[in-house]
């Protein structure tokens, strides 16, 4: 982990337009995106146990950012998987299970090991035995971070409205694995 990046409690909702020119960066979000995103994130954070951690520099830019919230299968996100997971006889992951909605990291600060620490972190706190979260359904440095920690695929080719590529539902036991660890 880099020692000049701080990892740390974030409000999200007061950061909202910093955190989103991050995952704009990091994930390749157009302006109109961004708008619609941030009506969401605002959304999501009304949710019961919403919360966020944010990596921040000693000048206090916002440089990465994670939030979840324990699953509920009247959320908009588990009634899109639920039908996939059903399929595979997975779908009891949404049940008591911490859902990650979004992680990123600003280009240039990736590969540092704050992406690990900001969703350890997270996990780390919750009362939910496992966690669960989608990615885009392909080989990616998200979805091998994910694999590091212990996340397993619940079902794949998973199409969501409007996104233009399948996702993965992944899903892991808490607390997440430590490198190293077997
Ligand atoms: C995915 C993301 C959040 C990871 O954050 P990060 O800070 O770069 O990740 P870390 O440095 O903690 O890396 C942890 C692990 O990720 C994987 N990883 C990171 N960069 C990688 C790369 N370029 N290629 C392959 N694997 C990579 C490795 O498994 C790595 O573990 P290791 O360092 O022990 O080998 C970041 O790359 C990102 O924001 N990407 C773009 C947005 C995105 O895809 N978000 C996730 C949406 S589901």
């Amino acid at each position: 982990m880099t020692d000049d990046v701080v990892i740390g409690p974030l409000d999200l909702a007061a950061r909202v337009d910093e955190a989103l020119r991050v995952q704009a960066l990091a994930f390749g979000l157009g302006d109109d995106e961004v708008a619609v995103r941030r009506q969401i994130v605002l959304r999501h954070l009304t949710y019961p146990g919403a919360r966020s951690l944010g990596a921040t520099t000693p000048d206090g830019r916002l440089v990465g950012f994670v939030y979840g919230m324990p699953n509920d299968r009247a959320h908009w996100w588990s009634t899109v998987v639920e039908p996939y997971l059903r399929a595979q006889g997975t779908d009891g992951w949404l049940d008591h299970s911490f859902v990650i909605t979004e992680l990123h990291v600003r280009p240039g600060y990736q590969s540092r090991g704050i992406g690990r620490a900001l969703i350890t972190g997270i996990t780390d706190s919750a009362a939910e035995p496992r966690s669960i979260l989608s990615a885009i359904d392909a080989e990616s440095p998200a979805r091998g971070l994910y694999r590091s920690l212990g996340y397993a695929d619940l079902a794949c080719q998973v199409l969501f409205p409007s996104a233009p590529k399948p996702y993965a539902v992944m899903g892991a036991p808490l607390p997440l694995r430590r490198p190293g660890a077997h």
